[in-house]
């Protein structure tokens, strides 16, 4: 199938996607690598892998959150994609782009979820004091960072951890997490008669 990523700013995520989908092991093609914003870094790295690239700008759409996404749907549909995985992408989504691509958009989450959804969440482990930190790969559904945890990968909180490197610690997890969870994702899918991507399937 064809995947489009989802960015808004570094794209490391988005590169590690990327590298994976240039594997043979991977069963998928990077079609499409949209951004909310004219300056995600991301942008760039996924030109110079020679993907296709479009910018929808959420600033040109005021307060119309619905019609920033009916522009975006209409982008993954022309360009034939079958399964969204956002990566970094940081803006709220509406029931609008969710219903469209129930239980075929991926998210990946700095945290072991149901754990610390939302932002800051290597500042909220350090402050809360769990021993135990992560990343989280799960479906969308219109409760932000919820939905059915697809994958998970555990890191160890260190004594003398700062947010810096302990988000380091879990970035390095979560470029191993996602092309495995996708992978599989997909395999279990296609496994499936009709080809397609199955909730509890
Ligand atoms: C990652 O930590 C991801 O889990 C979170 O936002 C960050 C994006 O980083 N959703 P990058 O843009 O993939 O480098």
């Amino acid at each position: 199938p064809r995947i489009a990523i989802l960015i808004s700013g570094r794209g490391s995520n988005m590169l590690a996607l990327i590298q994976a989908a240039e594997q043979a092991f991977f069963p998928a093609e990077i079609g499409l690598v949209l951004s909310n914003t004219p300056h995600a870094e991301g942008l760039a790295i996924a030109k110079a892998h020679h993907i296709p690239t479009h910018v929808e700008d959420h600033t040109l759409y005021k307060k119309n959150r619905q019609s920033h996404e009916e522009a975006i749907h209409a982008v993954l549909k022309q360009a034939n994609i079958e399964l969204v995985c956002l990566a970094g992408y940081m803006r709220m989504l509406s029931d609008y782009l969710v219903t469209q691509w129930e239980g075929k958009m991926l998210n990946i989450h700095p945290s072991l979820l149901p754990t610390f959804p939302g932002l800051n969440t290597h500042k909220r482990a350090l402050e809360a004091g769990v021993k135990i930190h992560g990343c989280s790969v799960h479906l969308v559904t219109e409760i932000m960072d919820d939905g059915p945890i697809l994958g998970q990968a555990a890191v160890p909180v260190l004594p003398d951890d700062t947010e810096k490197s302990l988000a380091l610690r879990v970035l390095e997890q979560e470029h191993k997490l996602y092309p495995r969870v996708i992978k599989h994702f997909i395999e279990r899918a296609s496994a499936h008669p009709k080809g397609e991507f199955l909730l509890n399937g």
